[in-house]
């Protein structure tokens, strides 16, 4: 049997991470709970990414688990207070992603608002000679509404400046020392703007507040912007005002249920889906998975983490 110590990987990971780590550790890939029992007692760490965190079941299996290492700034899915207990570790890669994160928020605003998406399918279809596509809407003089004003809200709101935009946001636990307009709650938030883009933590704190008094508070001109998580917002309310053109449209990267997502959305043509791509560029992952491969190694080495959460 390896001396190496075992580490449970729940999220497929890069070839360069596997590389790294399998010169100090042996991998075992998560597949079902059934397999897991066979080589449980040699896990001492697990890599994991923000959307699926460490689901409560797989925690109990695991007497010897030590570090999680999350690719990732989510820790909604772990719980940290279990962790806390155990004398578990958690790290995530926090400061790798605001960037690329904020970028699709405005990346999915613009797409929407400009209605790119349908453009480029009405241009593929060859329709362009024969009929007239609707007109899109204008971001100019448009308000912006951010729902979460931490690290990314706030990097968000430093690329609208950039436009003929006005800014305001809604923190619930504090509120940064910035120049941006303050709303005192989601509710005015969505009533003062015209798009309102969701960059608040997961969890229970922020379930389902995407409700119908916010959506028939932004109202049927605004635009609804999610790089957060996907259990912020009540789907099948979303759904049913998006049919109904009860709001103009919505930028998704994130669902409740992903990656396999409620179908209604698949006819929505005022609404403009990713598959969770926010952070993904290349750039960015390399940073992220030397970080998580990083926390791992340094954890093993002398008790430290290099971006710890507990
Ligand atoms: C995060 O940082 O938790 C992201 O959602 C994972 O890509």
């Amino acid at each position: 049997m390896s001396s190496k110590p075992g580490i449970l990987t729940i999220d497929p990971i890069l070839p360069f991470m596997r590389e790294r780590l399998e010169q100090s550790f042996e991998l075992h890939p998560y597949t079902t709970p059934e397999d897991l029992q066979r080589f449980a007692p040699r896990i001492r760490g697990i890599t994991t990414g923000g959307a699926s965190g460490v689901p409560a079941e797989i925690m109990n299996a695991l007497p010897n688990l030590e570090v999680i290492s999350v690719n990732g700034v989510g820790t909604d899915r772990i719980d940290l207070q279990e962790a806390k207990r155990r004398n578990i570790r958690v790290a995530t890669t926090q400061n790798t992603l605001t960037e690329d994160v904020a970028d699709m928020a405005v990346v999915l605003m613009m797409t929407v608002m400009r209605d790119v998406v349908n453009n480029d399918r009405f241009v593929r279809a060859g329709s362009w000679p024969h009929s007239p596509l609707p007109l899109s809407r204008s971001l100019t003089k448009k308000r912006v509404g951010i729902a979460g004003f931490g690290h990314i809200g706030q990097a968000i709101a430093k690329r609208i400046s950039a436009f003929d935009m006005e800014v305001a946001y809604f923190n619930s636990h504090a509120k940064p020392d910035t120049p941006y307009r303050f709303e005192p709650d989601l509710k005015s938030l969505a009533e003062w703007c015209d798009v309102l883009i969701l960059a608040v933590s997961g969890g229970a704190r922020s379930a389902n507040m995407i409700n119908n008094d916010i959506l028939t508070a932004l109202g049927k001109d605004g635009f609804l912007i999610n790089i957060a998580r996907g259990t912020v917002v009540d789907e099948n309310v979303l759904l049913e005002a998006l049919k109904e053109k009860r709001i103009a449209g919505a930028g998704l990267d994130v669902f409740q249920n992903e990656p396999d997502i409620n179908p209604a959305f698949f006819a929505l043509t005022n609404t403009v889906l990713q598959a969770h791509q926010a952070s993904a560029t290349i750039e960015t992952r390399t940073a992220m998975g030397n970080l998580v491969v990083n926390n791992v190694i340094a954890y093993f080495t002398d008790g430290t983490l290099l971006t710890p959460v507990v």
